[in-house]
C-alpha cells in the first residue's frame, strides 16, 4: 500500500534494473498486490497523470514476468494540502488503484487540527483518505483518543512495516501493535525506496507480529482489508 518502485520519477527507485530488483524482492517477501505510490507535492510543476500510468503499466509488466499472480497497482502519496480534490479532477494525483482511497502524508509536527480538518474535508467530498505511516505524524501517534476520532471521521491508517520492528527500549512497536489489536491499523506498507536502506521489507514484521497478535487480527491486517481495498469496497 506504500512503495516507490517506479523509475525516475522520486526519491525511489533509479532506473527499471533497480525497479526490477525491487519487484523481485517484495515478491519473495510475499507482497503479491504492490500499489505504486510516488510522492506527489505542490508546486509549479504538477504531476501528469498518464505518464505515471504509462510507468505503472510496465511495472506491472515487469510484475508478470516474475509471476503471473504480481501486480502492481497505480497510486500517489499526496502531501497534504489545500484543493487536492480538485488536482485528482485535473488529473495530477492519482487515487489508489482508481478507487476513492487516497494515500494522504502530513508533516510529523503537523498541527492536529490541520489535519482534521483537511481530512474532514477530503471525506465530504467523498475520498477515503489513508493517512500514510501515521506513526510518524507525532501528535496522532501519542494519542488514542484523536486515532479515534479520526477513525470516526472515515479515515483508515498506514503503518510502514520496518516501525514494528526496533529494539528492545523502543517503546514505538508495542503500541503500535495495540494500534492494529484495537483496529487502528489498517494496512502494511514497507515504504521501499531502494534495495539497502529502505527495502521492501514484510517478512520479518509479519513473522514478529504473528508471534504476539491473534490470528484474526492478522487476517485482517493482511488481507480481509486489502481484500476490501481491491474490491473498491469501504473498510
Ligand atoms: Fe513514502
Amino acid at each position: 500500500m506504500h512503495s516507490h518502485i517506479l523509475p525516475g520519477v522520486d526519491d525511489g527507485s533509479k532506473d527499471w534494473e533497480m525497479t526490477s530488483q525491487m519487484l523481485n524482492e517484495a515478491y519473495s517477501q510475499g507482497v503479491r498486490n504492490i500499489v505504486a505510490t510516488p510522492h506527489n507535492y505542490p508546486g509549479e510543476k504538477k504531476q501528469d497523470n498518464e505518464k505515471i500510468r504509462d510507468l505503472v503499466r510496465q511495472a506491472d509488466e515487469l510484475a508478470k514476468q516474475i509471476a503471473p499472480d504480481f501486480t502492481v497497482l497505480c497510486g500517489n502519496e499526496v502531501l497534504y494540502r489545500r484543493g487536492i480534490a480538485q488536482e485528482i479532477e485535473d488529473g495530477h494525483i492519482l487515487t489508489m488503484a482508481d478507487s476513492r482511497y487516497l494515500l494522504v502524508e502530513f508533516y510529523p509536527k503537523e498541527r492536529y487540527s490541520k489535519i482534521y480538518q483537511g481530512l474532514r474535508e477530503l471525506v465530504e467530498d467523498g475520498f477515503c483518505p489513508i493517512i500514510a505511516h501515521m506513526e510518524r505524524v507525532q501528535e496522532l501517534f501519542e494519542s488514542e483518543e484523536k486515532i479515534r476520532d479520526l477513525r470516526k471521521l472515515g479515515v483508515l491508517f498506514q503503518v510502514n512495516s520496518g516501525s514494528f520492528m526496533g529494539g528492545v527500549f523502543d517503546r514505538r512497536p508495542a503500541r503500535l501493535r495495540k494500534y492494529v489489536n484495537s483496529g487502528f491499523v489498517h494496512f502494511l506498507g514497507s515504504d521501499c525506496h531502494n534495495l539497502t536502506t529502505r527495502p521492501p521489507r514484510m517478512k520479518d514484521c509479519v513473522e514478529k507480529l504473528s508471534r504476539k497478535l491473534p490470528a484474526s487480527c492478522m487476517d485482517r491486517l493482511l488481507y480481509e482489508n486489502q481484500e476490501q481495498f481491491l474490491q473498491k469496497k469501504y473498510i
